[in-house]
C-alpha cells in the first residue's frame, strides 16, 4: 500500500481539511471524483452510508495501490431531538441555517453559558478507509452549542453557527460552560480559521481514529 489518500467528495471544504491534516502525517490526499452518480442512502446511522459510498466507489479507483476514504458528517442538535443528523445536507439545501436559527429561537438567553446548556448540539463523524484489504472505521464528534446568529465567512455548511466547547489541555472537550486551555472565545466554526477548526473538528478526530489503525 503507498501513501496515497483517494477522498471520494464533492466538497473542497472537506477535501482541504483532510489535507491539512494528514499532510503532517506523511500522507498524500487527492479529491476524486466520479462522473457517475453516487447514491447516498438515506441511511438511519452513518457507518450506513459511508459503507455504501465506499462499495459503490472502489471499482472507480484510480491505482488499485491507493487507498480509498469517504467521510460521512452530520449536526445533531439535542432540543431537536438529534436533527438534522443523518438528513444534514437536506436540512442545509431545504431549510438552511437560517431554518435551524428559527427551529430554536424560543431558546434564547442573554446568557452564553445559558445559551450552551439550551442549544447544545453536536457534529459527529465517521470516516471509511478502504485499506486495499477491509473497509475501517473512524468516528469523531465535536459537541457544542448553536449560535444565537449567523457568525463568520469561513468553513462550509453549518459553520456559521455551530460554536464548540472549549478543550482541556489534553484536547479533550468540556462541557457547557466550562473554560479551557483551546477557546473560539464564543465564535462559530465559520469565524475562526481552518487551523482552530481543526483542533476542534469531528472531522479531524474521525481521521485520527482511522489513522491510528493502519
Ligand atoms: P455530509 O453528508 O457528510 O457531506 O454532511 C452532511 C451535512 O452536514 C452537509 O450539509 C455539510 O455541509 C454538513 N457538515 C458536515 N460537516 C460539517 C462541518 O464540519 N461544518 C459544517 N457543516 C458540516
Amino acid at each position: 500500500m503507498g501513501n496515497k489518500i483517494w477522498f471520494l467528495t464533492g466538497n473542497l471544504g472537506k477535501v482541504k481539511e483532510a489535507q491539512l491534516h494528514l499532510h503532517k502525517l506523511g500522507y498524500e490526499v487527492e479529491q476524486l471524483v466520479i462522473d457517475e452518480d453516487i447514491s447516498e442512502p438515506q441511511a438511519e446511522d452513518l457507518h450506513s452510508v459511508a459503507e455504501a459510498k465506499i462499495t459503490q466507489a472502489l471499482p472507480h479507483l484510480p491505482n488499485k495501490e491507493d487507498m480509498l476514504l469517504v467521510e460521512d458528517a452530520g449536526l445533531f442538535i439535542e432540543p431537536l431531538n438529534g436533527f438534522p443528523g443523518v438528513y444534514s445536507a437536506y436540512a442545509l439545501k431545504t431549510i438552511g441555517c437560517n431554518g435551524i436559527l428559527k427551529l430554536l429561537s424560543h431558546l434564547e438567553s442573554q446568557d452564553p453559558v445559558m445559551n450552551g446548556q439550551l442549544r447544545g448540539a453536536e457534529f459527529q463523524a465517521v470516516a471509511a478507509l478502504w485499506n486495499g484489504q477491509e473497509i475501517i472505521f473512524g468516528e469523531g464528534k465535536c459537541p457544542g452549542w448553536i449560535s444565537k446568529e449567523i457568525n463568520g465567512e469561513d468553513g462550509f455548511g453549518f459553520d456559521p453557527l455551530f460554536v464548540p466547547f472549549d478543550l482541556d489541555g489534553l484536547g479533550n472537550p468540556l462541557t457547557a460552560g466550562n473554560y479551557g486551555e483551546t477557546s473560539t472565545h464564543g465564535a462559530t466554526f465559520g469565524a475562526v480559521g481552518l487551523e482552530e477548526k481543526q483542533l476542534f473538528s469531528h472531522r479531524m478526530r474521525a481521521l485520527n481514529d482511522l489513522i491510528s489503525q493502519l
